[in-house]
């Protein structure tokens, strides 16, 4: 049998030296746990752009249909901002949702008991916290049509429009109550159904998908708004929380500061099974691109390495070693190994990108 196939997108700003430690990684599970991938690497986002005048080329989006899994870094930066809308290096990554059909994003927010006291919230509140949020990738307003800014009278008006079909609603809601089963078999489900009709029809179609085929499930439903406020209020009243596109947009990156760092969160973007049984799969860190400190090797590449912690757990069914990455991880946290982006002490000397991969690596080495 073949190796499973990894497509590796860097991207821009820091994603190209985050993706490095991750390589590694990859590496090390090939050699010490006899779980080699074959790897290849192409552009994304504006790195693709500058070499293709697109953020991403035909061959490049083709590939990404036929690997095991893809793993992308970050997309985006100021060199690119004046760019139209069609070739931003954003559009790349919106074009990869869309077309693998990504529809079920989980993204998890959890904090390291390590890493407690670096949130903005009282340690209390947020110390233990692992929630999930399941957002919606591939519809409502990033996605519905009409769209664009048009003449109207003397004015411009710029238009989106919030569409979700109700078969949209019930495959994310099925991925979302399958996750609770295997954590704590609860799902809060988050709209704004007092004054949206896509509101409505999503939480009638979460009610009944629940009735219907999960009703062993905790379900229970929230306007968004409310939502963000019981998120910084207490967050461990939640488990899974599903919610669509631009809600989850929002309330993910709220909920990953609750950790104390956006540099510390994975997320995983899920699609159909393929035919080999896996679904189809890309793996990417919460954060973005930084393009303030790309280049000076002071980022932290954990998302990134949890990322494709998340890949062995839900591409190539190895949950455990998917926890042995993540405890060394821990370890490294424990042990006080911090990169910039994690230091509150004065005095407490930073240590690089590529010095936190090595700190991994030891410890994954250490715990064999
Ligand atoms: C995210 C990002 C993206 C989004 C951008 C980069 C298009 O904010 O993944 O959360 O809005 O979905
Ligand atoms: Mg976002």
């Amino acid at each position: 049998m073949s190796n499973p196939s990894l497509l590796i997108l860097p991207g821009d700003g820091i994603g190209p030296e985050v993706m490095a430690e991750v390589r590694k990684i990859i590496d090390w599970f090939g050699a010490k746990r006899g779980l080699a991938f074959d790897v290849e690497e192409d552009l994304v986002g504006g790195a693709a752009y500058d070499r293709h005048g697109t953020p991403l080329a035909d061959e490049t989006m083709a590939r990404a249909q036929e690997v095991d899994a893809v793993l992308l870094g970050a997309v985006g930066g100021p060199k690119y901002d004046d760019l139209d809308f069609s070739v931003k290096p954003e559009r790349g990554l919106l074009r990869l949702r869309k077309e693998m059909d990504l529809f079920a994003n989980l993204r998890p927010a959890v904090c390291f008991d390590a890493l407690a006291d670096f949130s903005s919230l009282k340690r209390e509140v947020v110390a233990g916290l692992d929630i999930i949020i399941v957002r919606e990738l591939t519809s409502g307003i990033y996605f519905g049509e009409p769209r664009g800014i048009f003449e109207e009278g003397n004015e411009r008006v710029g238009i989106n429009t919030q569409r979700y079909t109700e078969s949209e609603i019930d495959r994310v809601a099925r991925a979302a109550f399958e996750l609770a089963r295997k954590r704590g078999n609860k799902v809060c489900s988050m709209e704004k159904a007092n004054v949206m009709e896509s509101g409505i029809l999503w939480r009638e179609v979460v009610q009944k998908v629940h009735d219907e085929d999960y009703p062993d499930v905790e379900l229970s439903h929230m306007y968004a708004d409310n939502g963000a406020m019981q998120l910084v209020r207490n967050p461990k009243q939640f488990d899974v929380i599903v919610t669509d596109n631009l809600f989850g947009d929002i309330l993910s990156d709220a909920a990953a500061m609750l950790t104390g760092s956006l540099g510390m969160l994975p997320s995983a973007s899920l699609g159909a099974p393929m035919e080999n049984g896996r679904p189809k799969a890309l793996y990417e860190p919460v954060h973005g691109s930084a393009p303030d400190i790309a280049g000076q090797g002071k980022a932290n590449p954990i998302a990134c390495i949890l990322s494709f912690a998340m890949a062995l757990r839900y591409s190539f069914d190895q949950g455990g070693e998917a926890d042995r990455l993540e405890a060394a991880v821990n370890k490294v946290l424990a042990d006080g190994v911090r990169t910039a982006d994690l230091l509150a002490q004065e005095g407490v000397e930073p240590v690089s990108t590529a010095q936190m991969g090595d700190a991994i690596l030891a410890a994954l080495d250490a715990g064999l």
